[in-house]
């Protein structure tokens, strides 16, 4: 037996990174995957999104570990394209247990419009609201929503440094308000004893961290940094000493919200960030 055996879970965002590691943790504990990706970039966010090609690869790799996988091209913006993928998921394995809301883009840039400070809450934020609302419909007493924040919710002097530009403070708006949702969320769904919890890494080690636009908000020193010259730099939001957590790391956290492993725990705001936020937010010596 799997600690998540023949439960079904929705995942958004999951054709690569943390979405695709959560699928396959999943899978490997006895999980079905409805899995859904934009398969295409948007103009505010400077490095490329996954692709088609990228969301079959983590239905191929499900596959491996012989679970089941319906995979849609969908983008979070869109409810009704949310709704048809999941009800479409629930019509193949017949039932529903968890979503994990997790789709996400990182448009940093001070070059860039308000325009990307819509799109940070619109796919960070919003697309959590559309991927919980496709999904709850389905959802049976005691199922089970995670949502992925991050450090950049939880702490400030991070995404929202204006030299980021518009679509830093979008996201670390889109962030805060994930966290203060699930808090909400949480509180609404406790007497149907649905969980809701959320997941905030610090960085981690995908397409979004390795992208230039995060290069240059770790090395603001240099005009055109590299990844070797932001490694030096991304430690300074562990710590731990760590540049960044893998995103299997946040996938065993997910599993285990997800997993009745965690059956008493909801409003949690876990953090898998290297204790970025110790370093960020210090407790007022009280005791
Ligand atoms: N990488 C980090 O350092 C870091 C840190 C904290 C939080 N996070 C959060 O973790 C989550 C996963 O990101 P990641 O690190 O795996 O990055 P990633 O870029 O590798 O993966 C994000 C995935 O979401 C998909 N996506 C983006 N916009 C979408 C949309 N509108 N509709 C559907 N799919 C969409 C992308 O195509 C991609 O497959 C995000 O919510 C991100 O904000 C990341």
């Amino acid at each position: 037996m799997g600690r998540v055996q023949d439960k079904v879970v929705f995942i958004t965002g999951a054709a690569r990174g943390q979405g695709r590691a959560h699928a396959l943790r999943l899978a490997g504990e006895g999980a079905d995957i409805i899995a859904v990706d934009i398969c295409e970039d948007i103009a505010s966010n400077s490095y490329p999104l996954a692709r088609q090609e990228d969301l079959a690869e983590t239905a191929k790799l499900v596959e491996k570990l012989g679970r089941r996988i319906v995979t849609r091209k969908a983008d979070v913006r869109d409810p009704a394209a949310l709704r048809a993928a999941v009800a479409e998921g629930v019509a193949e394995f017949g039932r529903l247990d968890a979503v994990v809301a997790q789709a996400g883009i990182s448009p940093l840039g001070p070059e860039q419009s308000a325009q990307a400070f819509l799109d940070a809450v619109t796919v960070d934020f919003n697309g959590v609201v559309h991927a919980v609302d496709a999904a709850l419909p389905h959802l049976p007493d005691g199922g089970v929503i995670v949502a992925t924040g991050s450090l950049a919710g939880l702490a400030s002097a991070t995404t929202d440094n204006p030299a980021l530009g518009p679509g830093g403070l979008g996201y670390s708006f889109a962030k805060r308000t994930v966290a203060s949702f699930v808090h909400d969320l949480a509180t609404v769904l406790a007497p149907r004893r649905i969980r809701v919890n959320a997941v905030h890494p610090g960085n981690c080690n995908t397409d979004m961290l390795n992208s230039d636009a995060m290069y240059r908000a770790f090395r603001p020193d240099l005009t055109d940094p590299t990844r070797e010259d932001a490694l030096v730099s991304f430690p300074a939001t562990s710590a731990m000493g760590n540049p960044y957590v893998e995103p299997e790391d946040v996938a065993d956290a997910v599993l285990f919200l997800i997993s009745d492993e965690s059956r008493w725990v909801t409003g949690a705001q876990l953090r898998v960030d290297s204790g970025g936020y110790l370093r960020k937010r210090p407790q007022l010596p009280t005791f």
